[in-house]
């Protein structure tokens, strides 16, 4: 059994359009009704669970129709972090500790079928999986604007999510976390990473598509992604038009 959790507890403070960022329209839905509905329709999700901002749980309310989203089990307020956020979320699902969880950004609208089967199969084999892709820029480690290390880029990965677990395991990482003081993390899998170094996470390639709506500029480039999409589904199939998929496209002269 595989359950999704959506979260979207966030506020958006980086976008600055004062509303929580998960909330704003692009091609004519909220971004998190798009994650929800790219959640809903694959076949290996049984449940999904969405961890909404508190002070914007109400904005929902509208997603919470049975015949769309027959796999949602709740909308639930979120905390204070992100991290606090996944700790409700785990205290709000079962007790199996067997069962597949998988956390997924609501600000990452263009989640495939591809990631979320790969991470729910990584599973049968880890009890923790991320989602990653190769970093394009060089990535250095400075210290009062001073270079400490350059790790080798070819060895280096931008997270992105799902972030996959057994349920058991994600518990077991935020049990022992919750006794720590220092406790600091921005993601799922560096809690296990940091509190279960003996547990493998498993990496599966991500996409460069399943970006983090993050700053102002990436709403632009969400609405243009959408708008490449609906373009290649409008689209006859021919034999005579090249498939564009992984080739650079080129767009009203610039380059994308
Ligand atoms: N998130 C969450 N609960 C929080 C904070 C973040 O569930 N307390 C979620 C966000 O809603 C988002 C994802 O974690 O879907 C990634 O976080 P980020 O991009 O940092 O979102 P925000 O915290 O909303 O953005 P900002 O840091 O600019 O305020």
């Amino acid at each position: 059994r595989t359950i999704a959790v959506v979260l979207a507890g966030g506020v958006g403070t980086r976008v600055g359009l004062g509303i929580p960022k998960q909330l704003i329209r692009i091609a004519g839905k909220a971004i998190v009704e798009h994650t929800l509905e790219s959640l809903s329709r694959n076949q290996l999700i049984d449940e999904i669970l969405v961890m909404m901002n508190a002070e914007s749980l109400h904005e929902l309310e509208y997603l919470r129709d049975g015949a769309r989203f027959p796999k949602l089990r709740g909308i639930l307020p979120g905390g204070k972090t992100r991290n606090d956020t996944t700790r409700l979320a785990l205290d709000a699902l079962p007790d199996d500790p067997s069962t597949k969880v998988l956390f997924h950004d609501a600000v990452r609208p263009f989640l495939d079928d591809r990631i979320i089967r790969d991470c729910v199969v990584a599973l049968d084999s880890y009890e923790a999986v991320d989602t990653a892709i190769p970093s394009a820029d060089t990535v250095i480690q400075v210290d009062d604007h001073i270079i400490t290390d350059i790790p080798t880029r070819s060895r280096l990965r931008r997270g992105q999510t799902p972030q996959g677990f057994r349920l058991g395991t994600i518990r077991q990482a935020y049990e022992l976390a919750a006794g720590d003081t220092d406790f600091a993390a921005t993601d799922d899998c560096g809690v296990v990473f940091r509190y279960l170094p003996n547990v493998p996470i498993r990496v599966v390639e991500g996409s460069a598509e399943n970006m983090k709506i993050t700053e102002p500029l990436d709403l632009h480039i969400a609405d243009k992604i959408f708008q490449l999409q609906s373009a290649a589904l409008a689209r006859p199939a021919s034999a005579d038009i090249p498939d564009l998929a992984g080739k650079t496209v080129v767009v009203l002269g610039g380059s994308y």
